[in-house]
């Protein structure tokens, strides 16, 4: 199977996550949560013609087998097109455990050795949509990024609103934002999904700063890219053992700003399918025998974006 078709293909992989992590939306219970889109997406996987190895996965190789770094997925027969994959099955595990807008299952895919080889550990970044791509730069203030991002779009600062999300460690970066008079959108969790928003005209996001994972932020540098936005990132580490870790997955410099392009590389593919609904997908909606899915479907290569409404009959396929 070639990239091009593999396209159209992913999205089961996600609407599969979607629909079983949606079916516990609201029990409290975000490890149950998170394990049914992650069976979910195995059993996907296991479907699809290719030889996909996970680089950005659950957690890593020590771990219980539930979609861990290393993990090879797939048909594997000698003719499948070799991928690496970067997923999250359920983005926004706490939301969708509370019912809260914008849980999401994301993954996207590239040839073996385009994406970074990240440790699961936090990550700073900064995302922003086509215009300002080239008026970032994360080694900066994020006043200076806020003159930049309006000086490139043609507005005022106070024009701009900027995705944040609502965590202690922020305190200092908000107060900084609220000084220069742009307007915040605080949010409690899913930075994948506020990334994306930088990209979509409509969304009234100009920009995402701050902390959050490091998968999260591969994943949003293969969408960013797909989208033709900006993305800049550096590995935030707590201790050490983290550095240590990040050089022994063979990361020269772990102090490195990383650019989109060297998060991910090459052509990617990027999916995302609405679990519990929000500005960027529409939730899963069960209806008798069946679900409605929302889904969105990018590939760098053309830059083509789709918006993929599916209906699931479950009285014709296993779900
Ligand atoms: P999970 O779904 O893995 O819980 O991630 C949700 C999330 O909000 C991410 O979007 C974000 O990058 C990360 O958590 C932030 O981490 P923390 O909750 O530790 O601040």
């Amino acid at each position: 199977m070639k990239e091009r078709e593999l396209t159209l293909e992913v999205v089961r992989v996600t609407e599969a996550a979607a629909i079983a992590s949606a079916r516990l939306m609201g029990t409290g219970d975000g490890i149950a949560c998170d394990q049914a889109a992650v069976d979910a997406m195995r059993m996907a996987f296991s479907e699809l013609d290719i030889w996909g190895r996970i680089v950005i996965g659950e957690g890593e190789l020590d771990e219980a087998p539930m979609l861990t770094i290393g993990e090879e997925v797939g048909m594997r027969t000698p003719t499948s097109m070799h991928v690496d994959i970067a997923v999250d099955p359920l983005e926004g595990t706490r939301l969708c455990a509370h019912g809260a807008p914008g849980a999401l299952s994301v993954l996207a895919l590239a040839e073996e050795g385009q994406f970074l080889h990240a440790p699961d550990c936090y990550m700073k970044k900064i995302a922003v949509g086509p215009a300002a791509r080239d008026a970032i730069d994360l080694r900066e203030s994020a006043t200076w990024n806020l003159q930049r991002i309006a000086k490139a779009k043609g507005v005022q600062v106070s024009d701009l609103t900027a995705v944040i999300l609502h965590r202690p460690r922020h305190d200092a970066l908000i107060a900084e934002v609220r000084e220069c008079g742009a307007r915040i959108c605080l949010i409690s969790d899913g930075d994948v999904s506020a990334a994306v928003a930088t990209n979509r005209e409509r969304s009234g996001i100009d920009v995402l700063f701050g902390v959050g994972g490091s998968p999260e932020g591969v994943v949003s540098a293969a969408a960013l890219k797909c989208m033709g936005g900006g993305f800049q990132a550096q590995l935030a580490f707590q201790n050490e053992t983290e550095r240590q870790r990040a050089r022994a997955m063979g990361l020269k410099d772990p102090d490195q700003i990383f650019d989109r392009d060297d998060l991910a590389k090459g052509d990617v593919v990027f999916a995302a399918t609405g679990i519990t609904g929000g500005s960027l997908l529409k939730a899963v909606r069960f209806y008798a025998g069946g679900a409605w899915t929302q889904s969105l479907v990018l590939r760098s290569h053309t830059g083509t974006i789709r918006n993929i409404e599916a209906y699931h009959d479950f009285s014709r396929k296993r779900n």
